[in-house]
């Protein structure tokens, strides 16, 4: 029997805001024009984040309406269209579904600010006479007040108030958004916050506020991984079960420790959950080894699938996380967290160019964001009036939020906007303004160099689908030194990535399928992965 395609896939991760323009944002049909983009670079599918119709007040995961299409994205025909013209190149498309929270101004929400205390309307969120203790992930209380002096509860920004998952119309509502988009298509969802849904009852006080808003939390808070989250995703895991093809669920839950990510995976549960802790890893063998064994022993056990992942929408980008000096991803300062740090661009890219080799010869699926194909950085000098985070303001501006991933893409040319466009007023370039310098990075130029970032994704990815050892599966550790990360796959692959500061011999091999760098003849160098046979 062959096993479902979305343990294998590498999934590339679209932000519809800034893909592909349109003007000063994408839309859909820019994406739909650069579909031949991800065909070059040879991914299974994309997942796309929410292009919903939304104020914005969270890049969209603040969804005014679940079964729509943001008119600044275009219309459900353009969504149609690029389903099936994805499809027509062999890639699945994977959307967002946001469980956890809705935008203020969706009509449920409306109505419960227009309605009375104690009213049916107010029993879809989380209202109350007083607050408890809980803190917003971006910073601030996670509780505001209506004009009439209750509270209601958002784990998120203000304008995102949580649903109260005990209500039937929640569930229905969001039963009724999985068939909508399952209908139209789509292989699978990526569950915003997963873990986060149902609040335990009485919604006691946490014990420790003042958690650094979006970091892994311990796991056992009384808004997290609550008991009847599972039966949720199970009735959630038939409904897909319904639709031929194998669609899938991929769940947002970060998690330190696998006994918080366990209970979901497998059986009849969840697909797919997220590994994240590969992104806050310093560049350091035995922190990767840790993150992989143990992810990779979990996946095994449980039967599901737990994509890795390098970067998203949500985290600093790899090149600048591996370019700044590994004390500081060990233990952020506050400087760090305004950006306010020293990168060593080159530096950053030789081990993102070795992580991404890593990533993609890991036994499962991969999930890559975008412009991680380009190795570009985060840009970190976006001046404070253009930053649109709300962690930015909710932080006291103590955090200078995610904006710096979220740059749209450049595709060609040797300045703003890269051929991204910028619309009818060029002045006021892209909606988040893009650094100079980005020339050699852009899609265009890197095409042209063989020994480019995209180049070797590119060869990454070809390799991967031809080699039989790739994609799921097993792997066998082999022990070269503490610098040294090493596996094989059977049969016939070994990587070695490393980590130190000096170069190391290479084990004994028939041939070199792929570096991430030189090599230096029998020597693998400082930051540089290998593929042998
Ligand atoms: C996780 C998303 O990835 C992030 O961008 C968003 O701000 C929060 N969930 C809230 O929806």
């Amino acid at each position: 029997m062959s096993r479902e395609w979305w343990r294998s896939a590498v999934v590339y991760q679209v932000y519809p805001r800034s893909f592909a323009g349109g003007g000063r944002e994408g839309t859909l049909a820019g994406l739909r024009a650069r579909l031949g983009h991800l065909a070059g670079l040879g991914v299974d599918a994309v997942w796309l984040t929410p292009f919903y119709p939304s104020p914005l007040a969270d890049g969209g995961y603040d969804v005014a309406d679940h079964c729509g299409v943001d008119p600044r994205y275009g219309t459900l025909d353009d969504f149609g269209a690029l389903v099936a013209e994805a499809g027509a190149l062999g890639i699945r498309v994977i959307v967002d579904i946001v469980p956890n929270h809705c935008s203020a101004e969706h009509p449920w929400f409306r109505q419960a600010l227009a309605a009375p205390p104690g009213s049916p309307e107010r029993e879809r969120f989380v209202f109350r006479d007083r607050p408890n203790n809980w803190i917003s992930k971006f910073g601030g209380p996670a509780w505001s007040q209506a004009p009439d002096g209750q509270w209601y509860l958002h784990l998120f920004d203000a304008a995102q108030p949580d649903w109260n998952w005990r209500h039937p119309d929640v569930v229905a509502l969001f039963e009724r958004t999985l068939r909508f988009w399952l209908d139209r298509g789509v292989a699978g969802f990526r569950i915003d916050v997963a873990n986060m849904l149902f609040k335990q009852e009485g919604l006691p006080d946490v014990a420790a506020p003042g958690l650094t808003p979006l970091r892994p939390e311990a796991g056992a808070t009384p808004y997290e991984n609550q008991p009847e989250l599972l039966e949720l995703y199970r009735s959630w895991r038939k409904i897909l079960d319904g639709y031929p093809g194998d669609r899938t669920t991929v769940a947002e839950i970060w998690f330190d420790a696998a006994e918080h990510a366990e209970p979901y995976l497998g059986g009849d549960g969840l697909a797919q959950l997220f590994d994240f802790r590969l992104m806050p890893c310093p560049w350091e063998a035995a922190a990767f080894r840790a993150v992989i064994d143990d992810s990779h022993r979990l996946a095994r056990r449980s039967g599901g699938s737990i994509p890795w992942v390098l970067g998203n929408h949500d985290v600093p980008r790899m090149v600048t996380r591996f370019g700044i000096d590994q004390d500081l991803v060990r233990q952020p300062t506050a400087e760090v967290l305004l950006g306010q740090v020293e990168v060593d661009v080159a530096l950053g890219t030789r081990r993102a160019r070795a992580a991404a080799l890593l990533q993609l010869a890991l036994p499962g699926s991969a999930y890559l964001y975008q412009g991680d194909e380009l190795g570009l950085p985060e840009h970190l000098a976006i001046p404070a009036e253009r930053r649109q985070d709300p962690m930015f303001e909710r932080t006291g501006r103590a955090f200078i939020g995610r904006d710096g991933c979220r740059v749209p893409l450049p595709w060609s040319g040797e300045a703003p906007p890269y051929g991204f466009p910028a619309g009818d007023s060029p002045e006021l370039g892209t909606w988040l303004p893009q650094p100079p310098g980005w020339g050699p990075l852009t899609v265009a130029a890197q095409e042209a160099d063989p020994g480019s970032t995209l180049a070797l994704y590119r060869r990454a990815l070809a390799e991967r689908r031809a080699h039989p050892a790739l994609g799921d599966g097993d792997l066998e550790w082999l022990d070269l030194g503490p610098d040294l990360l090493a596996f094989r796959r059977e049969p016939g692959f070994t990587l070695v990535t490393n980590f130190g500061p000096g170069a190391a011999e290479l084990p004994s091999h028939e041939a070199v399928l792929l570096a991430s760098g030189p090599l230096d003849g029998s020597l693998l160098p400082a930051d540089t992965t290998v593929w042998l046979r």
